[in-house]
């Protein structure tokens, strides 16, 4: 696996490109929607928090950024025609995505396979794998209308290599890990469009309070500490890489 946790991102290196970022409101997604948009790029804010995706929306007027936009969508309980909804009116809007960083998720419960609750085990899938595989349906023809499109999907250590108790979370993992790998090949040959997978690692977060509640939040790095290769795989550098998986950290020692 190659690293580019040193990667070095020009303040131009997205200028023109729209893309896409899924959870902008919070954590990671905030961090790389509001690094986005200050390398240039104008970015769509997805999240199902308005109130949150308002105040990225704010943050990024105040760096003097392409203005983005924001879209309200809650992956749990969007369906197919929200998704087609979506592609007409960005479509109509810009006309081409040249980039998606699929990022939302949740952690649902950490607790042994024989409890997991099945309505929690069908959220976590619906809101971290089925929901976004019908956007990413429904947005490869506008990804096709870019001369460069990156699509990433955010992955996890526990989507690499399975993990007592964490259920239905390491699984909706392993199936976009599955998901990026058929997409990659399909449109390899096809289209400008590359899909590769992307494991932030621990991370100072919400979500990684719920996982890890004893856990120093001081011992970890924040959002925008990972943000490099998220650089790397969005920008034109990455060109013709497909169907990969990277981290966005190294091991820990
Ligand atoms: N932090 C880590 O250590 C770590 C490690 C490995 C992988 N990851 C992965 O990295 C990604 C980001 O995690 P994070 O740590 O930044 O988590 P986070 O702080 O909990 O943020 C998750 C984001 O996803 C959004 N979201 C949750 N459910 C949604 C839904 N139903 N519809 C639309 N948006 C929804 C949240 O929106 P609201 O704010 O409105 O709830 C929030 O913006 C996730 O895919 C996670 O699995 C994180």
């Amino acid at each position: 696996m190659q690293c580019y946790f040193d990667y070095q991102a020009t303040n131009d290196l997205l200028k023109g490109r729209i893309v896409l970022v899924t959870g902008a409101g919070d954590g990671i997604g905030r961090a790389a929607a509001l690094g986005y948009a200050s390398k240039g790029a104008t970015v769509i804010l997805l999240g199902r928090t308005i109130s949150k995706l308002e105040s990225v929306y704010d943050e990024i007027e105040a760096l003097g950024a392409p203005e983005p936009a924001i879209y309200p969508l809650n992956f749990e309980g969007a369906s197919w025609p929200d998704y087609q909804q979506m592609a007409d009116r960005l479509y109509d809007e810009f006309g081409r995505l040249d980039g998606v960083l699929h990022n939302a998720g949740i952690l649902g419960k950490i607790t042994p396979l024989q409890g997991y609750s099945p309505t929690l085990w069908q959220e976590v899938m619906q809101v971290n794998f089925n929901g976004p595989t019908m956007m990413l349906q429904a947005l490869i023809p506008l990804l096709q209308e870019s001369e460069d499109a990156s699509v990433i999907l955010t992955s996890s250590s526990v989507g690499r290599k399975g993990r007592a108790f964490w259920g239905a979370y390491a699984c909706s993992k392993f199936a976009v890990e599955g998901l990026a790998q058929v997409m990659a090949e399909e449109l390899e040959n096809i289209s400008n469009v590359r899909v590769n997978t992307l494991n932030p690692g621990a991370t100072r977060t919400q979500m990684r309070a719920k996982a890890y509640p004893g856990e120093n939040p001081a011992s970890l790095r924040t959002p925008e500490e990972i943000l490099p290769t998220y650089y790397y795989l969005m920008g034109p550098d990455s060109k013709g890489v497909t169907g990969q998986q990277f981290d966005a950290q190294p091991p820990k020692a």
